[in-house]
């Protein structure tokens, strides 16, 4: 591989977390080669509209909402699913958007949230122990010899899968099916619930609103296309590394597998490979934060990877869990606004809430991840700082793996249709559901 900028490989040299244990290295660096070879998915351009959109959200004029799967999986990137997705997020922005009367930046966890870093490096059935799974990039979810087996191969499929995600994102965002008179058929091949409804209601008011702005002659070019953004988990270094290109406008190294990229909870250590790749990299970055996150690190992350304090780079995802999050939030958000740094706050009301059911699925409880969404408003209404933003684990199709919502899923629905591969998901009404809710914080915001 050709180096770029000597430092941009600094990483290679620290402590690096998380990674898989291939056997086959020579093929790793083959594989990687050719991805280096390959088209970039996304533009520097488009990398530089997100950060000032996000810079936006950090000042308190946007929002932003972040959702999709835990793990994407190959299987799952059919059009089908995909447009489910996006009509799901499409349909939560419009209720913020309406609600809230201010813009909302949207983007997937999507076309590119392949690896999943992992408690333990392996998983034991029975008596057979096996390499955990690790994300489709990496090995299968099979529990067979052949199929936990890190493949190389995979780091290639996966860039195709996200370029073919990545293909029909951008047809759908562009191509007129996000238009805003669409509002109503977003809606539509979902099955009939309260928040269905809801949002009939809604989108019966913005169509009313848009034919008298029609009828009053404005012009709608800015209704037929949305800015659609994606996002992942920055961690298999295998992938990332080849994804970084130059930027020949200006010289620098963007991560063009992605426009956003965001550092898992498990490996932010501060002199950790992670980090230090990151703060090379021109993209919007994130940084995961749990409820043990100390206000120093948080000033030493921002040290590291926004040294500049430029507004968009640098967004937190608190993940506190719903009952920790109004005793350990406040305290890093005065921390941060004293030494003047205004990255964005988001919440991730999922990670810190799962759960264990006696039967052995891994799930959430809507009310905890309302209620951790409660508390992260209720914590910078306290501190005077801005709730930037959502980012949520979805799906727009109706699974049954989060305990709740007004469908009241308990724990003996979760059998019915459990098919996450990795942590459990918002299914389409908990979505819309979380999305009202989140409509009326911001209005008291
Ligand atoms: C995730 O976002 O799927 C994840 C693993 O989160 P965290 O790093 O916050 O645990
Ligand atoms: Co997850």
């Amino acid at each position: 591989m050709p180096t770029l900028h000597a430092d941009l490989d600094h990483w290679r040299t620290l402590p690096i977390k998380q990674q898989p244990s291939w056997t086959d290295l020579d093929a790793v660096a083959a594989v990687s080669a050719e991805i280096a070879s390959l088209p970039p998915l996304v533009f520097a351009g488009e990398v530089d509209n997100l950060r000032d959109r996000l810079a936006k959200a950090a000042a308190g004029q946007a929002f932003l909402l972040q959702g999709g799967d835990c793990a994407e999986t190959f299987a799952g990137a059919t059009a089908e699913q995909i447009r489910n997705r996006i009509k799901t997020v499409l349909q939560m922005a419009v209720v913020l958007t309406y609600g809230a009367s201010m813009p909302v930046v949207k983007m997937g966890r999507m076309a590119g949230q392949f690896a999943k870093p992992r408690s333990s490096d392996t998983e034991t059935r029975g008596d057979v122990t096996l390499p955990a799974y690790r994300g489709d990039i990496v090995n299968g979810y099979d529990f067979t010899e052949l199929s936990r087996q890190p493949d190389p191969a995979r780091l290639l499929k996966g860039y195709h899968t996200a370029a073919s995600t990545i293909n029909l994102i951008r047809a759908f965002t562009q191509g007129g099916f996000a238009d805003l008179r669409e509002v109503h058929s977003w809606n539509k091949g979902f099955a009939q619930n309260p928040a269905n409804q809801q949002y009939e209601r809604l989108a019966t008011d913005i169509d009313r609103a848009i034919k008298f702005m029609e009828a009053a002659g404005a012009d709608f070019d800015e209704l037929k296309r949305v800015e659609f953004y994606t996002g992942h988990e920055g961690l298999l270094m295998d992938y990332e590394r080849p994804m970084t290109r130059v930027d020949s406008r200006t010289g620098t190294p963007y991560n063009t597998a992605a426009h956003f990229l965001w550092i898992g909870e498990r490996t932010r250590e501060l002199d950790g490979a992670h980090v230090d790749y990151f703060s090379k990299i021109r993209n919007p970055i994130g940084v995961k934060l749990g409820p043990s996150t100390s206000p120093e690190t948080v000033l030493e992350l921002i040290d590291k990877l926004d040294p500049e304090r430029e507004p968009g780079r640098l967004t937190f995802i608190t993940r506190m869990g719903a009952g920790k999050i109004r005793d350990a939030l406040p305290p890093l958000l005065e921390t941060v606004k004293d030494a003047g740094a205004t990255p964005l706050w988001v919440t991730d009301p999922m990670h810190g809430n799962g759960i264990t059911t006696p039967t052995g699925y891994k799930t959430r409880r809507f009310d905890d991840v309302v209620d951790e969404v409660r508390g992260f408003f209720e914590a910078h209404r306290a501190v005077g700082t801005f709730p930037g933003g959502i980012h949520v684990e979805l799906t727009g199709d109706d699974v049954t793996e989060c305990l709740g919502g007004s469908e009241q899923i308990d724990e003996a629905t979760l059998a019915t249709r459990y098919e996450s591969l990795c942590d459990p998901r918002l299914n389409h009404m908990q979505s819309l559901e979380l999305a009202f809710l989140v409509a009326e914080e911001l209005e008291k915001r």
